[in-house]
């Protein structure tokens, strides 16, 4: 059954702080997901503030929709999108703030169908748009094991990685993946749990997560895209909940905030070329949720806050 999509907006305060709302605003949400975020944003524009919002799952599209047209209808515009495509139907330079709130939501993680997660059997799908051909399923049977081994280390960081590749390639001699219990029981008996409290698949689900939906390279695309968005002055607010994701954030931001171009690959101080800083990062640190919040809603807790501003 379609759970419903309330998501609990991780760290609304400190968004709507970074996005400093005003009430004729103009805000773009990458990831209006249930609309939580979306309704902070459109409560603190009130009573003109106007939000596009996009997201690439539809069923989170119609829920956002029908959330926000309660309170707010007539000042937003939502449309099942990929982020990275924003400036396709944003006008450049409209936004006094962008938000991204990275990763799955509690519903796609609670629904069994959608297969994320390894807690619940469903399909091995993980589409966060169902209109995409590519599937989980598809990438466990069909990548070959150097394929999979890479994608493990890389997007999920196992440690594993090379041992669970050919053991996915052996077993599915036999036979097709084809639900995310078989992937989870398969990782589980290659490494036991003995103890320790994270399931043993988590970083394998979070890695075939990250490829199927090519979420790196959404995030790149999304976080120039972003800044073009932007008036002058307009904040750039970005929530991750992997380290992977934090770095390409940080280094995205610290890379657009220095007064000088690199030239070639290393940083050579007397070959460095002036120029004007395309950003001013506001949280030279990436901020977290309080405690309060950390345990009211564990799903925060590895959340991170990157805020920029468009000079
Ligand atoms: C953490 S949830 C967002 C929750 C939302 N901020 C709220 O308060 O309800 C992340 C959402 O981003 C969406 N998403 C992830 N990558 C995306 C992308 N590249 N483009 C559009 N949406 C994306 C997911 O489908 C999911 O609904």
């Amino acid at each position: 059954m379609e759970p419903k999509f309330v998501h609990k907006p991780v760290m609304a305060a400190e968004v709507a702080q970074a996005l400093q709302l005003k009430g004729n605003g103009v805000y773009a949400d990458g990831t209006i997901g249930g609309g939580g975020h979306g309704a902070v944003i459109l409560a603190g524009s009130s009573p003109n503030g106007w939000l596009y919002g996009c997201d690439r799952d539809g069923a989170a599209v119609e829920a956002a929709r029908e959330r926000l047209n309660r309170e707010f209808a007539g000042r937003f515009e939502l449309r099942r999108a990929n982020f990275a495509e924003l400036r396709e139907w944003v006008p450049e330079g409209s936004c006094d703030g962008v938000l991204l709130d990275l990763g799955v939501s509690s519903a796609q993680l609670d629904w069994p169908e959608r297969g994320f997660s390894f807690q619940a059997e469903g399909p091995l799908d993980m589409r966060m748009d169902t209109r995409q051909t590519l599937t989980a399923a598809q990438l466990v049977n069909e990548a070959d094991g150097e394929e999979l081994a890479r994608i493990f280390w890389e997007y999920g960081g196992e440690r594993e990685s090379r041992r669970f590749a050919r053991a996915i390639v052996k077993d599915r001699e036999s036979r097709r993946f084809e639900t995310t219990k078989q992937l989870a029981d398969l990782i589980e008996r290659l490494s036991p749990r003995q103890g320790r409290k994270a399931h043993p698949a988590t970083k394998v689900f979070q890695a075939v997560r990250i490829a199927v939906n090519d979420e790196m390279g959404s995030l790149k695309r999304g976080l120039e895209g972003g800044m073009e968005l932007l008036k002058p002055g307009g904040r750039l607010a970005v929530i991750t909940f992997h380290s992977l994701e934090d770095r390409v954030v940080k280094d995205f931001g610290r890379t657009r905030a220095r007064d000088y171009n690199v030239k070639g690959d290393v940083d050579v101080p007397e070959l460095r070329e002036p120029r004007r800083p395309e950003l001013k990062l506001i949280t030279r640190k990436a901020a977290q949720p309080s405690e309060m919040e950390m345990k009211e809603n564990p799903r925060s807790r590895s959340a991170q806050l990157r805020v920029m501003e468009k000079v």
